[in-house]
């Protein structure tokens, strides 16, 4: 984390200055960002150092890291072997306008997301579909919510169960652990046994198999997996949870929580925000 311009800013405020636009999406030549040398404090002990300057875990750039199987906000293409999607558009769109690269860390199991972050040192920000809430915040900061979304029980096609039907010990309701819809079935289908796993695609493979009776998961990667890949799964519910997704950043890294969500603000009076809207899901939401 040390600062001063590195070897890697130079060549690439150099490439940016050559038209050099490798990095599509994500470039642009560094102006206003800061990074401090001190990894925490940035509050009131630095009186020299302008007070909306923010640490980096390397220089130049927005260190990024998440679950990368939540299409479509997150998922790996497997020809180019980078990650795409909502979040990845957004994320890119930000470092742009804080005049940073953007790099993303190798996939990471999402329920460990918050807790790196909140141990810092290995990555700026997480943005991963994560919804903000009181328990979250308590271990991370989050920008201001960047897209609104529900949960939806996914059964196959032609099932007869209900919310209700579910409420059983015979039925299993698999869902990916440590998210929201974990939380869901917990709290409303305690008879249930509720089945955590990993990865959503194989949650749903297992709800095709007959493996599980249903899974919740959010409501845009329920529609978005359903008519993609597992055009034999119906959307049997849809559960009106009004949460909203935010980035997560370390709680010792005020000013960078600052700097990405004037991004945003950017962003959405500019209409990037819409257009990326509108690239993933056909419309603004
Ligand atoms: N919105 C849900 C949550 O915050 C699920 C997010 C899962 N994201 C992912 N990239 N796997 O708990």
């Amino acid at each position: 984390m040390k600062n001063s311009m590195s070897r890697r800013q130079f060549i690439l405020a150099a490439g940016a200055l050559a038209g050099s636009a490798v990095l599509a999406g994500c470039g642009g030549s560094s102006t206003s960002s800061s990074s401090t040398s001190t990894s925490a404090d940035s509050s009131s002990s630095s009186a020299s150092s302008s007070d909306d300057s923010y640490t980096l875990v390397k220089d130049g750039t927005l260190t990024v890291v998440a679950e990368l199987g939540f299409a479509p906000f997150e998922y790996m293409n497997d020809k180019t072997g980078d990650p795409e999607g909502f979040d990845v558009d957004v994320i890119n769109a930000v470092a742009d306008k804080m005049g940073l690269q953007c790099e993303y860390l190798p996939n990471q199991k999402f329920d460990t997301l918050v807790p790196l972050i909140k141990q810092g040192g290995k990555a700026d920000v997480s943005i991963a579909a994560i919804t903000i809430t009181d328990e979250r915040e308590e271990s991370v900061d989050f920008s201001e919510p960047y897209l609104d979304s529900n949960q939806a029980i996914v059964a196959i096609k032609g099932s007869t169960e209900t919310e209700a039907t579910l409420n059983d010990a015979s039925k299993q309701v698999v869902c990916q652990g440590g998210t929201t819809g974990n939380d869901w079935i917990t709290e409303n289908l305690p008879n249930a046994t509720c089945v955590p796993v990993d990865d959503v695609t194989a949650a749903l493979t297992g709800v095709q198999t007959g493996l599980y009776n249903a899974m919740v998961v959010d409501l845009p990667v329920a529609k978005y997996m359903l008519t993609n890949s597992f055009s034999d799964l119906d959307i049997i519910e849809e559960i009106a949870t009004g949460e909203q997704y935010g980035i997560a950043i370390s709680k010792d890294n005020p000013n960078l929580t600052k700097a990405v969500n004037k991004a945003l603000e950017d962003m959405k009076s500019d209409g990037t925000m819409d257009s990326i809207e509108t690239k993933w899901f056909g419309s603004t939401i």
